[in-house]
């Protein structure tokens, strides 16, 4: 009885704490972790570039793969963006990241969407939707790097 009880207060505790805050045992940690992701995304994301761009030859599958990692990839970064992982070095990250947190979290839902799109692009099997999908999701990248990254 006693167990269910202090296990109940585990569960609520979890259910409570922000993903950001359980996730990483110090602030180095979340940078590391979102730079990480960002730096994976970024790899499967620009092997799909070079096939839009010409670069590469086409090759459906791989396109699928690379959309299929990125897409679960996008997802990820955010997490580390959490309270008190502004002042960590070294970091890129801009203080309007926590100043303006809306918009920067506009910014990251919307990547999240564009990359659900390039996988529904990769699997039509068609290299101009793929081109049209990448161009959109690139304008992401930039249009938050440019507000909320440093050069
Ligand atoms: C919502 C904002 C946002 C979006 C959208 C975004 N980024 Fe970034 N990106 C950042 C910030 C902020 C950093 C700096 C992180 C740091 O240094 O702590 C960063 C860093 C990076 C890095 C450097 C990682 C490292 O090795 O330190 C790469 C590469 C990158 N982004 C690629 C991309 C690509 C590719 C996309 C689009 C597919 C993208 N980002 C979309 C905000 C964003």
């Amino acid at each position: 009885m006693k167990l269910i009880a202090s296990l109940a207060v585990v569960g609520t505790a979890f259910a409570m704490a922000s993903p950001a805050l359980a996730q990483f045992a110090k602030p180095e940690d979340a940078v590391k972790y979102r730079q990480s992701a960002l730096f994976v995304m970024a790899q499967h994301f620009g092997r799909i570039g070079a096939m839009a761009s010409g670069r590469a030859p086409y090759d459906a599958k791989a396109a699928i793969v690379n959309a299929e990692l990125v897409a679960m990839i996008s997802k990820l970064p955010w997490a580390g963006f959490g309270p008190g992982t502004d002042k960590v070095t070294p970091t890129r990250a801009k203080p309007e990241i926590w100043t303006e947190s809306a918009k920067f979290k506009e910014g990251h839902e919307k990547l999240v969407t564009e990359a659900e799109k390039l996988l529904t692009a990769a699997k039509t099997n068609n290299l101009d939707n793929l081109k049209v999908a990448f161009g959109a999701m690139a304008n992401t990248c930039k249009g938050c790097h440019d507000s909320f990254r440093k050069e």
